[in-house]
Formats: C-alpha cells, sequence, structure tokens
C-alpha cells in the first residue's frame, strides 16, 4: 500500500484535459492505496478570482471530484484552506526555496510574461506550497499530468534539502504521469495546453458542458488540409489531439484508431471523437447533479477535513520541532 496525493485547482469547471490527464487515474489508486484528494484553493487565488465564483467552483470541483468516481469511503477529498497545517508548512518551506529556482519555474514564467508588476508574489511562491501539500501527507507517489512536472521537481528537492539540513521527516514523492492524455491540447491551437481558465471557450471542453456544446467544440477544433487521420504532433497537432482524446475516452489505441479511420474524412473521425467523449462524460454529468446540492457532499468534505487535518498537524509538528520553531515546556 501505497500513499497518494494530488490537487487539482477550482479554478473553472475542470475540462476533459483534467479528467484525461488527472482525475480519470486517480480512480483506479484508490483500490490498492491510502490516496488523498485536494481541492486546492489556496493555489487559486494566486490569480484574482471573483469570490463567488470561487466558493462555487470549490463545491462544483469537490461534487466532480466524487461523480467521477472518487470514493470516500476509500479517499480522503478535502479543501485545502480548511487545513491549516498547508500554508504553515509552505511557508516553512518558503524559507528554503530559492528565488532563483521559484523564477525558473516555467508556470511563472508564462504567467509573469506580460511584466513582473501587476503579478501576485503567491505565483512565485506556489511551489513551496504545493511541495507542503504533498510532502505533509508522506506521499510516495503523485498523479499529475506533464505540465506539473518541474513542479514535482522542485517538490523533491525541497524533500531532500529540508531532510539533509534539518531531519530526515519527509518521504522524497515520485511523480506518475500517464503514458496517453498527459497533455491535452487546446482545440483552438493545438500546440497550447488546454486550460480551464483559457479566455476562449472553444479552446476547451468543460467536464460539465453539454452532448450539443462537445459536438460543435469538436467540429470547429482546428486540424489542417491533409485530410489523413495519423497521429504526427509536430506536423498534425490538431489530429493528433483528437486522437489521443478519443484514444484516451475509448480505450482503443491510437494505432488501432488509425487503422480504422484510414480512409474517412475529418468530419466522421470528429462526430465520432464527440460521441465517445460525451458517453464518458453523460453518466458523470449525470451524478454531479445529483450531488451538487445534497448536505452529503457537506458531510463528506467535513469528515475529509477532519481526517487529513489529523495526518498533516502530525507531520506539522514534526516539521516544527526539526527546524526549532515554537518551543519545548519546561517540566514542572
Ligand atoms: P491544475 O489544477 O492546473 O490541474 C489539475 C490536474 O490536471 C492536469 N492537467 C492536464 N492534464 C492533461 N492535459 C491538460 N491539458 C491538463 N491540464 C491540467 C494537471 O497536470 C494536474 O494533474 N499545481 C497543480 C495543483 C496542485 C497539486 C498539488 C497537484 C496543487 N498542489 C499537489 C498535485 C499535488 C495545478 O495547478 O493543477
Amino acid at each position: 500500500m501505497q500513499t497518494i496525493f494530488s490537487g487539482i485547482q477550482p479554478s473553472g469547471t475542470l475540462t476533459i484535459g483534467n479528467f484525461l490527464g488527472a482525475i480519470q487515474h486517480f480512480v483506479g489508486l484508490q483500490e490498492e492505496n491510502d490516496c488523498y484528494f485536494c481541492i486546492v484553493d489556496e493555489h487559486a487565488i494566486t490569480v484574482p478570482q471573483d469570490r463567488l465564483e470561487l466558493r462555487n467552483n470549490i463545491r462544483s470541483l469537490a461534487a466532480l471530484y466524487i461523480a467521477s468516481g472518487i470514493d470516500p469511503e476509500k479517499s480522503t477529498l478535502f479543501i485545502q484552506s480548511e487545513v491549516p497545517a498547508h500554508t504553515q508548512l509552505g511557508w516553512m518551506l518558503q524559507s528554503i526555496s530559492y528565488i532563483g529556482e521559484l523564477e525558473r519555474m516555467t508556470q511563472f514564467k508564462d504567467k509573469s510574461a506580460g511584466g513582473k508588476e501587476g503579478v501576485s508574489s503567491a505565483l512565485l511562491t506556489y511551489p513551496p506550497l504545493m511541495a507542503a501539500d504533498i510532502l505533509l501527507y508522506k506521499t510516495d507517489v503523485v498523479p499529475v499530468g506533464e505540465d506539473q512536472k518541474q513542479h514535482l521537481e522542485l517538490t523533491r528537492n525541497l524533500a531532500e534539502r529540508f531532510n539533509n539540513k534539518f531531519n530526515d521527516i519527509f518521504t522524497v514523492p515520485e511523480v506518475s504521469i500517464p503514458k496517453v492524455g498527459a497533455r491535452i491540447m487546446s482545440l483552438q491551437d493545438p500546440t497550447k495546453k488546454m486550460s480551464k481558465s483559457d479566455e476562449n471557450e472553444k479552446a476547451f471542453i468543460s467536464m460539465l458542458d453539454e452532448p450539443k456544446k462537445i459536438e460543435k467544440k469538436i467540429k470547429s477544433a482546428v486540424t489542417d488540409s491533409e485530410g489523413v487521420v495519423k497521429f504526427d504532433k509536430d506536423n498534425k497537432p490538431g489530429i493528433s489531439n483528437l486522437l489521443t482524446i478519443h484514444a484516451s475516452c475509448s480505450g482503443e489505441s491510437v494505432e488501432a484508431l488509425e487503422t480504422k479511420y484510414a480512409d474517412k474524412g475529418y468530419g466522421e473521425f470528429k462526430l465520432d471523437t464527440a460521441q465517445v467523449v460525451i458517453d464518458v462524460l453523460k453518466p458523470i454529468q449525470d451524478r454531479y447533479h445529483e450531488l451538487i446540492n445534497s448536505e452529503a457532499l457537506d458531510d463528506i468534505l467535513d469528515a475529509g477535513a477532519d481526517k487529513a487535518s489529523y495526518d498533516a498537524n502530525k507531520m506539522l509538528r514534526k516539521a516544527k520541532k526539526a527546524m526549532g520553531l515554537g518551543r519545548v515546556k519546561k517540566k514542572r
């Protein structure tokens, strides 16, 4: 049995990219492992958020986790801001993070590309908080999409640095990235990652999009003029992305799909791709609508926060002791 931790930001409705790169893989892991899945709302405020929208997104993400198959009987599902140990350890890990290494993070570079004046400093110090999320639970494996690989490398470095400098208390986690679906691309610019915060709604499929909308978005996905359904990431990024989505949703291999659509046009391929996406999302959406306004959802999140706090505080106490924070009470 291993300990698994992963988190998702409530910064918009999840996309099919979040599902195929992350959540889908979480579900299978629950059977054999001790899993923690987190709604990382404190990460979401590194960019401006509307408070009511953020509240809705937090609840919606919790319901989507469960609707996708996260079983609260087997896994601990909780909201990051309801377990204060995360920001406490995050601060401690900031003290051993170097500005240089944080500035080298691709995500920080991308999001601050327009100039640093209006960029929140939390965007820079976000990776030590992410490291804290993971290290609090003695995590062995972190399942994520490809874009999080660099943050995971930093987490490993911080764990080793802390262990060498203070005391050997943290487990150095491994990253697990799926072979197919680790980087689903934008439907409108297939050289760019699909993102839930994209301004162009046509660029992503939300997990809550209605079937008609999914079909429309896939039909208008940018492809090429060659007319051949073939995987070629460099020369045919649009078709390759749709092949990846189709394969990940249907369970068929990319090669089998290439053969199946060898003498068929993009129109038919796109319609079938939309259908397999709809088939995967429809039952999740039905469960989501049952859950979203239920008290049961609050009970699950309360229990998750209690369990996570208990475990996280044990590690936080060890980390404080290792760093010399607080005091040792005098014997009476
Ligand atoms: P976030 O919220 O951006 O994404 C959540 C998960 O979805 C994956 N993902 C994708 N996978 C495939 N294709 C895509 N287009 C795509 N977009 C997103 C992400 O890789 C991720 O696994 N920093 C993290 C959240 C986080 C976290 C953690 C993750 C905070 N603390 C601790 C793991 C462990 C993030 O912003 O993910």
